[in-house]
């Protein structure tokens, strides 16, 4: 009994093979405005998916919330508190791309989720600060 199941659970897997699914590509430019993102140490005072410093806001759903040029005018100027970069229009679109990216892959603050008895996750709609377990 044992012995069939195992030969049948390889043949299995041997025919369908153990691919994961593809991975998320990031685009030339995304790509750019990370190694931005690194190289001014904008973690030092903004948070990623709730993690980072707290000087400034957390910056993962800026632009969906907020907008493109609303993120583009502090980037482009700095503030009184935020520092001004000098960056170029390629850098400050680069540095939007990455921001959109990360916009498009998470909230913050980060969700509670209410698994269902199997413990899987019900379906999930992004939505600023919602809480799909209400
Ligand atoms: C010295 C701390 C500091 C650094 C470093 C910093 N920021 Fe900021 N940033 C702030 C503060 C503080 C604010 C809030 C505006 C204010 O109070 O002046 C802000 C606001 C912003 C906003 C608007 C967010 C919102 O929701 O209002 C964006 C976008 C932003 N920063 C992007 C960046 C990027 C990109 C970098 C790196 C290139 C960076 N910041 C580096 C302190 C910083």
């Amino acid at each position: 009994m044992l012995l069939t199941a195992f030969i049948g659970y390889s043949g299995i897997v041997y025919f369908l093979g153990t691919e994961t699914a593809k991975p998320i590509e990031f685009s030339q430019e995304i790509q750019k405005g990370k190694r931005l993102w690194n190289a001014h140490n904008c973690v030092a005072c903004h948070q990623l998916y709730g993690l980072g410093g707290f000087m400034g806001p957390d910056l993962t759903n800026t632009i969906s919330a907020k907008g493109e040029a609303y993120a583009r005018a502090f980037i482009l100027g700095g503030t009184l508190r935020m520092p001004n970069f000098h960056f170029s229009e390629t850098e400050v679109q680069a540095l939007i791309a990455f921001l959109s990216s990360v916009d498009s892959t998470g909230t913050s603050p980060p969700t509670t989720f209410k698994a269902t008895w199997f413990g899987t996750i019900p379906s999930y709609t992004k939505e600023k600060n919602s809480d799909p377990s209400e």
